[in-house]
């Protein structure tokens, strides 16, 4: 569904992505991890379109999407959420969740009527006239993922949406995840926190200061030695 071949960035001299490639499989739950500053963000920003790569290219379901606008990717399919809260702070849930479907050429109606369904698979329905800058952290990722989620996308780029969460919220996500997942959405997925992204993903890819480390099944991953010494040196 979406291929990234020799994608490179850098920033001034910093090289963040030098060749990167990979590839996520259509209705699959797929993970990226490595450590800090590895380039996983930069590359989801380069794949949404809100940085430009210098070189390379991005495919998603066979057409060329390189270097389009992000409301283009977003158009197209794509959907993300954000390491950094990107929610519109001073809105409520509601309203949040309404800015996502403005994509949809519907009226206002069937834009309630797609918002609420998406506020009942969340859970979310308690908060929905809340402010989003006073709702507490889980909240604020479902919130983000509901927005994605408004957009009808195909493939979602979730950014350490599970991540500082306490164990049972992390449980949660992960649930919701493997949900969206066997609702046919596609899932890449970056998280700090290992476990629950080898736990939930099909496949991983591992990245170290923007180089390919390693992919593949989970179990594989968990003892690959260029893996274990880019976390440990
Ligand atoms: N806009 C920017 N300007 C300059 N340097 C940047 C910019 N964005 C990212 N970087 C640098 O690029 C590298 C990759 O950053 P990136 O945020 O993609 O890493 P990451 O893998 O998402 O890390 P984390 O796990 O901390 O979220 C880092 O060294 C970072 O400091
Ligand atoms: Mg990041």
């Amino acid at each position: 569904m979406l291929e990234v071949r020799n994608i490179s960035l850098s920033f001034g001299g910093l090289r963040a992505l030098d060749n990167v490639d990979l590839y996520v499989e259509e209705g699959k739950i797929f993970g990226l991890i490595g450590p800090n500053g590895a380039g996983k963000t930069t590359l989801f920003n380069v794949i949404a379109g809100s940085l430009h790569a210098e070189s390379g290219q991005v495919k998603f379901m066979g057409r060329d999407i390189t270097g389009l606008k992000p409301y283009a990717i977003c158009r197209e399919g794509i959907a993300r959420t954000f390491q950094l809260k990107n929610t519109f702070p001073n809105l409520t849930v509601f309203d949040n969740i309404m800015a996502g479907l403005l994509k949809e050429p519907t009226d206002r109606k069937q834009r309630r009527e797609k918002a609420l369904e998406i506020i009942e698979f969340l859970g979310i329905e308690g908060i929905t006239e809340a402010i989003v800058s006073n709702i507490p952290p889980l909240d604020g990722k479902l919130v983000e993922l509901a927005r994605a989620l408004a957009t009808s996308p195909k493939l979602m780029l979730l950014d350490e949406l599970i991540s500082g969460l306490i164990p049972s919220e992390t449980e949660k996500i992960c649930e919701i995840i493997e949900t969206l997942r066997d609702r046919g959405y596609t899932i890449f997925q970056v998280g700090h926190e290992i476990k629950p992204i080898m736990r939930t993903s099909d496949r991983v890819f591992v990245l170290d200061q923007g180089h390919n480390v390693a992919d593949g099944p989970p179990e594989e991953i968990k003892n690959n030695k260029d893996v274990l010494s880019c976390y440990l040196e």
